[in-house]
């Protein structure tokens, strides 16, 4: 008698701007892919706040421990008030300690550089993130930088561990502790000591500003990347510019306990509800989260149909260079799917 694995359960949180369109395209490709899921949604960002004046409600949260994954769509975060980040909140609660996003160039798209392949671990509880601000008298405001040997550790454990399982062969630690001698340099501290227990991969460390130039002339030297939360935040960004932009940049968060995949970018707020938004970045997270689940043929063969899907170039989105609707790109991309 063969007995079939049970059907995983994985919070969705749709989040808003461009995050309702572009997960009702992932969600398409998926079933239409076959991956084997059951999808519990959960609310958070602008909608859960409007609904029940908090935007990242307690059972949402209280899912995730549940299920111990999630697919989340990009959320907004009001600039210099209002509530706190729901990204920054979710990370802490559920200790999302590690933020991986890998940046490889699609060849089937004609960007500046044609083989980037880069991948960029953030450290995601700490850092500048820590929410500790005070105005100490009008007109004079501090935050703090929290560093502490226990996040630095545990951050670099995962970077060195994650280059010899996938074969790669430097970690490069990015710091600003020619500056921030304190913080940044307990986190250096932290790399060497991990560094040194894994002698196989070739480690080096890059001051922050000069890694942003070197980074846009030649992003062939960079495996590997580690660092802090904020360094983290930008370089990747920078990383997504250089295959085409952030529509095509995935991220996993990662903890002891659980996982929340989401694109690098945000809600997107100036194309929102025009359904032109490009679903490419949340589609690679979702097949991280297939990978995850164990359902490999599943995440290659939507890979590889989309892919084909950039290789043709007749149904394109906007920051692409076409024209193409978020769902024309989703229904190209499943047809596809058996080429
Ligand atoms: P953004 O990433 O939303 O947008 C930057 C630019 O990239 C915009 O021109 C946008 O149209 C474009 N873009 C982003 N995703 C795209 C896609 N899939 N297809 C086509 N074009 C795309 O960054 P922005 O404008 O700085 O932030 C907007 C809001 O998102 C803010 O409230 C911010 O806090 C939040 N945010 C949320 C994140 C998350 O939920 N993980 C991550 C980053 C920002």
């Amino acid at each position: 008698m063969t007995t079939s694995k049970p059907i995983p359960e994985v919070v969705l949180i749709e989040g808003d701007g461009i995050g309702p369109e572009i997960s009702e395209a992932v969600l398409y490709i998926l079933e239409h892919a076959g991956a084997r899921i059951t999808w519990k949604k959960a609310s958070a960002g602008l909608g859960a706040f409007e609904a029940c004046g908090t935007a990242l409600p307690e059972e949402t949260i209280e899912a995730i421990r549940t299920t111990r994954v999630a697919l989340k769509g990009p959320t907004t975060t009001p600039i210099g008030g209002g509530f706190r980040s729901i990204n920054v909140q979710l990370r802490k609660e559920l200790d999302l300690y590690a933020n991986f996003r890998p940046i490889k160039s699609f060849p089937q798209l004609k960007t500046r550089y044609e083989d980037v392949d880069i991948v960029f671990i953030r450290e995601n509880t700490e850092g500048l993130y820590s929410g500790l601000e005070h105005e100490i008298v009008p007109g004079v405001v501090t935050s703090l930088k929290v560093s502490t040997r226990v996040a630095s550790l545990r951050i670099a454990e995962f970077a060195f561990s994650y280059a010899e399982r996938a074969g790669r062969k430097k970690v490069t630690a990015i710091h600003k502790a020619n500056i921030m001698k304190l913080s940044d340099g307990l986190a250096l501290e932290c790399y060497r000591e991990i560094a040194n227990q894994h002698p196989q991969i070739e480690y080096d460390e890059r001051i922050i500003d000069a890694t942003a130039m070197a980074l846009v002339l030649d992003p062939s030297p960079f495996d590997v990347l580690v660092m802090e939360n904020l360094y983290g935040d930008i370089l990747s960004d920078l990383g997504a510019g250089l295959i085409g932009g952030l529509g095509l940049a995935p991220s996993g968060n990662f903890g002891q306990n659980c996982a929340v995949f989401e694109a690098v970018h945000g809600s997107a707020p100036d194309i929102a509800g025009m359904s032109v938004a490009n679903p490419s970045a949340l589609l690679l997270s979702s097949l991280e989260l297939l990978e995850y689940l164990g359902q490999t043929n599943c995440a290659k063969r939507v890979s590889r149909a989309l892919q084909k899907t950039f290789e043709t170039k007749e149904i394109c989105t906007a920051d692409l260079g076409g024209t193409s609707g978020t769902m024309d790109f989703a229904k190209e991309v499943c047809k596809r799917l058996d080429e």
